[in-house]
């Protein structure tokens, strides 16, 4: 009897737990929708055609990988940083349950043309994601 009284109790807790979990995913889907239902990847995020977009760039060196000083070639490991403040993306957290920060494909979002000159002939460049805060 105890016993059985124990699994429920821990039966409950978990669904409760769980219905925690799935309330703040919900969230989080519905400011992804809010944010991506009008948004066009192709404008310029600027509040007019006359303001720039300021953004910050950032080249980490991760690791040397290899140097070729016959043929001048310097092989590296980097990674790129980019902020911008996209005044399409903005939203009020206390009508997101309180969500802050969204991560999303950089693929969805407006993105700076940034080109590397440099880049090897079989360009190893992965795009990953965005933190939208
Ligand atoms: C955010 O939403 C809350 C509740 O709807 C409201 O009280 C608050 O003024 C809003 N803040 C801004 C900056 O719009």
């Amino acid at each position: 009897m105890m016993q059985s009284f124990i699994h429920i109790a821990a039966g409950l807790l978990f669904l409760l737990s769980l219905q925690g979990l799935v309330r703040c995913d919900d969230q989080e889907f519905r400011l992804v929708r809010y944010l991506m239902s009008n948004y066009d990847s192709a404008v310029r995020p600027s509040l007019s055609v006359a303001q720039p977009v300021a953004v910050a760039f950032r080249l980490s060196l991760l690791a040397l990988l290899a140097m070729d000083e016959r043929h001048g070639v310097v092989s590296t490991s980097c990674r790129i940083t980019q902020n911008w403040n996209d005044v399409h993306l903005r939203w009020n957290a206390s009508d997101f349950g309180g969500v802050t920060t969204v991560r999303i494909p950089a693929s969805q979002i407006w993105r700076p043309d940034v080109i590397l000159r440099n880049k090897p002939p079989s360009p190893s460049v992965c795009r990953t994601f965005c933190w939208l805060n």
